[in-house]
């Protein structure tokens, strides 16, 4: 768990780091039909497994473990701070962008991720058969919201809370440098 908490934090600071600029809609498009017809390979790899309510549930629980940090429990960024701040932003896993992908790619961009772009790839971390659970996962996601925020995330935001409330107390001038980034300061927690 402590881990875990490290990793996040280490993710929010990487992620912070990138999100100076939004990509304008067509550079997204191009962005997308790129991905859709030149680099995403599997476009005629089945699945080999059977949608079975057993492998869609393991299924989430491999995304609940690899994947909500990113892309939220359901798939659509719920409670993800960052997600839309990204470049290119992270789409809901139920957009029509990403649900046109044959199972076939969906399991390639899991393999090799998206590059460049935050989307790690997950060979030798998640083995194939994890890989074609998650993709009946993605086809079966439930309702946005419907599971609430990571828990990584609802600890985050009580933090950010909590010292808004500080903050607002003193603070009229120049803060000291270690005080003007809540991350360094949610850190000491
Ligand atoms: C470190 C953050 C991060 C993690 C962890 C992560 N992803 Fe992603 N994912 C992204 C980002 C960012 C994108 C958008 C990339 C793009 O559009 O170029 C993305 C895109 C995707 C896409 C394609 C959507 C698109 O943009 O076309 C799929 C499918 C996907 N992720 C599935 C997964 C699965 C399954 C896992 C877990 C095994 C996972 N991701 C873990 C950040 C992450």
């Amino acid at each position: 768990m402590r881990a875990i908490k490290l990793f996040s934090v280490g993710l929010l600071l990487f992620f912070a780091g990138c999100k100076v600029s939004q990509p304008g809609g067509i550079e997204t498009k191009i962005a997308t039909q790129m991905k859709q017809k030149i680099t995403v390979g599997g476009k005629d790899v089945p699945n080999p497994l059977p949608a079975t309510p057993e492998n869609i549930r393991e299924g989430q629980e491999h995304f609940s473990h690899h994947c909500q940090v990113c892309h939220g429990l359901d798939g659509q960024n719920t409670g993800v701070p960052f997600a839309e701040h990204m470049s290119p932003p992270v789409l809901s896993l139920a957009s029509k962008d990403v649900q046109d992908f044959k199972d076939g790619q969906l399991k390639w961009i899991i393999e090799n991720g998206i590059n460049p772009s935050g989307m790690p790839a997950w060979m030798g971390i998640v083995d194939d058969q994890e890989m074609w659970k998650i993709v009946h996962f993605l086809r079966h996601l439930p309702p946005k919201g419907s599971l609430g925020v990571p828990a990584i995330y609802q600890e985050e935001a009580a933090e950010h809370e909590h010292m808004r409330s500080k903050e607002q107390g003193g603070k009229s001038g120049a803060a000291p440098a270690g005080e003007q980034s809540p991350r360094q300061h949610s850190h000491a927690h």
